[in-house]
């Protein structure tokens, strides 16, 4: 089968590479809108703009299913994705809320996340009683596309956002932004023990491996390879190394123009 998935950047690599280990022999479709990067410190508007226009792309691109790999675009725009795609959706936010059984869960996020309460509301929607605290992290995307992720800075940064969820004494922290996978080693050193460390794109990849085996039965272009397509809206030069960089893989990138698109 064939998936389309977004991120601002590099994030989405830590959902493709989740989505892969539980639904391997699909092709992928990975568009990155390097020229919009950072997306967390948007405005909504800015927001829904960019997922008009990535939709209506991927719109041609004959997907079978679409993920959206990017939790600032799920958190404002879920419903513009929905409405411009014919093929079924899959979220990080919806997907991960339906799985938290902990009572004192905190949420890392971007700024723009952080502003919709989408995950408070998420998972309140199924387990009412849990108390959420959500943290803003702006400085985490430029480090983690920079790979500034081993330097004291970061170090400093992140200890600065865990304060106040420890201080609430959370029994789970889910990674609300999809770069923050890539800093999992920094984060699980920084945190109690009896703190579960929670990454969306493990319930995403969960509900798309059940849609996969649900329709793989009756489907005839059965792959026996993983197959990558990369797009990227700038910086082509650099997109391969940091594909090689964090999947392994050195792969062809396609640069291409989303204006108008929407
Ligand atoms: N990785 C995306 C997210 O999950 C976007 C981060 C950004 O570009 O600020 O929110």
């Amino acid at each position: 089968m064939r998936f389309g998935m977004f991120d601002s950047g590099v994030g989405g690599f830590t959902v493709l590479k989740k989505v892969i280990e539980l639904c391997p022999n699909n092709s992928f479709i990975y568009l990155a809108d390097t020229a919009r990067l950072p997306y967390g410190v948007k405005t909504a508007n800015e927001i829904i703009k960019i997922a008009e226009e990535i939709s209506s792309w991927f719109s041609y691109q004959n997907i079978d299913a679409f993920l959206v790999a990017c939790n600032t675009t799920n958190a404002i725009a879920l419903d513009v994705i929905k409405k411009k795609l014919d093929v079924p959706v899959f979220d990080l936010i919806g997907s991960a809320a339906s799985t938290i059984h902990e009572s004192r869960v905190g949420v890392l996020a971007t700024p723009s996340t952080v502003k919709t309460k989408a995950y408070t509301n998420a998972i309140l929607e199924f387990k009412p009683k849990t108390f959420v605290i959500e943290q803003p992290c702006p400085e985490f995307v430029p480090m983690i596309e920079m790979d500034n992720i081993n330097s004291d800075d970061i170090t400093r940064v992140a200890t600065r956002y865990l304060k106040p969820l420890l201080n609430e004494n959370i029994h789970s922290l889910i990674l609300g932004c999809s770069h923050y996978p890539l800093i999992t080693p920094l984060l699980t050193e920084m945190l109690p023990s009896n703190v579960k460390l929670i990454d969306p794109a493990e319930a995403l990849s969960f509900k798309l491996k059940l849609f996969v085996d649900a329709k793989e039965s009756n489907y005839s272009n059965r792959k026996d390879i993983v197959d990558l397509k990369f797009y990227v809206t700038s910086n082509l030069k650099n997109f391969p190394n940091k594909a090689k960089h964090w999947l392994n893989v050195f792969p062809e990138v396609n640069l291409i123009s989303l204006q108008n698109m929407g």
